[in-house]
């Protein structure tokens, strides 16, 4: 199964690419491709702009995954225009009926809005994404100086394995479909 992991936050060192890490590391697997794509790292124009190979690179990793994870920091109770940006460059080509689990992070309560705002941009994609979602928030780990995160409990651990286990059922059903 080739997986994608697209973390949305726009600063290195994210809580998002935290869990960016917990997630791959969950489903890293002999049958599985993990890729993550930290959009901090990446260069992706706004759009409107001439595209760039690294925008036509974003947009085969993205068709070319079976399923996709996609977490975004709580920006005043939305998902981080970064994201939406980059989400903006892509289409039905990249989600027609692809499987997509959600996360997101926050500074203070564990807060659903931006991903009940995000399921609506899926929606628009065309995209499958499962109900069972995780939103953290910085309650759940710390960050040490050296910019080393930890869980605090083993609670968010395990609603992240809830939540892969649900997205890579569908995504072996429709996989199957796909290659018929
Ligand atoms: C522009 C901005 C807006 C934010 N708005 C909220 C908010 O509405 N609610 C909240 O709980 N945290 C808010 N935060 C805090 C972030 O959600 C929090 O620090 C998050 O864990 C950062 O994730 P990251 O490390 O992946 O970037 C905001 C942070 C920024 C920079």
């Amino acid at each position: 199964m080739n997986l994608l992991i697209i973390s949305g936050s726009p600063f290195p060192g994210s809580s998002a690419a935290f869990l960016a890490e917990e997630i791959k590391a969950q489903i890293e697997q002999p049958e599985n491709h993990v890729e993550i794509i930290d959009l901090c790292e990446w260069d992706i124009p706004l759009l409107g702009s001439p595209s760039t190979e690294e925008v036509e690179k974003f947009k085969d990793i993205a068709r070319e995954a079976d399923a996709i994870i996609i977490g975004t920091p709580n920006f005043h109770t939305s998902f981080s225009g970064i994201l939406k940006n980059a989400l903006d460059h892509l289409s039905f080509d990249q989600f027609e009926d692809k499987p997509v689990a959600l996360y997101c992070t926050s500074g203070g309560m564990r807060n659903t809005d931006p991903l009940a705002q995000l399921r609506i941009v899926m929606r628009g994609l065309h995209a499958l994404t499962i109900p069972t979602q995780v939103c953290a928030s910085s309650t759940d780990y710390e960050k040490n100086e050296e910019g080393e995160y930890a869980w605090l409990s083993d609670e968010m651990k395990q609603r992240i394995a809830r939540m892969l286990d649900s997205l890579i059922t569908l995504a072996t059903v429709t996989k199957s479909k796909h290659h018929i």
